[in-house]
């Protein structure tokens, strides 16, 4: 088995995300993606354990849980109307006052009103993550090869392989898993082809004491997650404008004035790094998964924002299908799926 990168492995949507491991926290379009979540984040430990003992990389798995905070009466109130909405979507939470939510998370800003905390959400280093699944990779035989100009080649009816500008590799299957630039890989018939596009998220990271946070913690849009190695990442904006992934001033001042309005005692720590990344968008929030109408030619794409909490899930689905499983059981994400874009839905509620 050989995967082919025309970059550095892991290293786009994979190493730029925030790895946060939040079904119920993010708005889900539908019943089919908050099941398909739920079974990746209970797969999760053990995934990562597996890795841990595969390559010795742990990527620091942490169910601490998410904590959305309410800055005014007004937006606890909402957060709490919403708790039990939530609980049906399988969220374990409770609905925090001032000095609940300052007990759990002293940096907050001493006068929040309360929140609304998740207990059973997670988070996973990604940059961590993708250095172990290139480890384990590699420790299973698999090839992992940098590639310029790769293309699908096939014939009428079935994939036949992948050209490089080194030659061509036959191959029996072919499963694009290109991210962002999974709907323009080269070679693949329009039947088959799906409507990936990015979408742009700006992050900056800051360097807090070690354990001062310890939970995911959401205000509105925007989010902060700590890691164990005292950066406090702060995430994301949410831009359309195709394949540019630079950080601008005003994805900056966004993330610094919702970071500032929850913990105002950031503002005199250092900014030590920021990024941008593109999600893979699908055009229903939902990712691509399996066959499509060219035998051989599988996909994996699409996560948008969701790709890290889904990995385990996708791997363990995919591999299944190769291996000849049915095919059923992804018929929700069925890659030639109809429909448009709909109307954005709010599965938790939060505006
Ligand atoms: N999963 C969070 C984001 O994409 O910003």
């Amino acid at each position: 088995m050989t995967v082919y990168d025309r970059a550095e492995p892991a290293r786009a949507a994979s190493w730029a995300g925030a790895g946060m491991l939040a079904p119920f926290s993010e708005q889900m379009p539908d019943a089919a993606m908050l099941a398909l979540c739920r079974e990746s984040l209970a797969i999760y430990p053990e995934f990562v354990a597996e890795l841990r003992e595969r390559t010795g990389v742990d990527a620091r798995f942490r169910r601490d849980g998410t904590l959305h905070v309410a800055l005014d009466g007004a937006r606890l109130a909402e957060l709490a109307a919403h708790a039990e909405t939530f609980r049906a979507n399988g969220g374990e939470v409770a609905v925090l006052d001032r000095g609940e939510a300052l007990a759990r998370e002293p940096m907050l800003a001493k006068d929040l009103a309360g929140g609304l905390f998740v207990a059973n959400e997670a988070q996973v280093d990604n940059r961590r993550l993708g250095r172990a699944l290139l480890a384990g990779c590699e420790s299973l035989g698999v090839r992992i090869e940098r590639v310029d100009g790769l293309a699908v080649e096939c014939d009428s009816r079935r994939v036949r392989g992948l050209r490089t500008a080194y030659g061509f590799a036959s191959a029996p299957v072919v499963v694009n898993a290109a991210g962002a630039w999974a709907g323009s890989l080269p070679g693949i018939p329009d039947a088959a082809r799906v409507r990936v596009r990015p979408v742009a998220g700006q992050m900056l990271a800051i360097a807090i004491p070690r354990t001062a946070m310890r939970a995911l913690v959401w205000l509105g849009h925007r989010y902060l997650v700590p890691r164990d190695d005292g950066r406090l990442l702060v995430g994301a904006t949410v831009e359309e404008h195709g394949f540019d992934a630079r950080v601008t001033a005003a994805g900056m001042h966004d993330l610094l004035d919702a970071a500032l309005a929850v913990a105002p005692s950031l503002a005199t720590f250092a900014v030590v790094e920021t990024w941008a990344g593109l999600r893979p968008g699908s055009h229903d929030g939902r990712p691509y998964l399996g066959a499509t109408a060219l035998d051989g030619y599988l996909v994996a794409c699409g996560h948008y924002r969701n790709g890290i909490l889904l990995a385990p899930a996708t791997a363990r689905a995919i591999a299944e299908l190769v291996a000849g499983g049915p095919a059923d059981r992804l018929a929700p994400f069925a890659p030639a799926r109809g429909g448009t874009e709909p109307e954005p839905t709010v599965a938790n509620g939060l505006s």
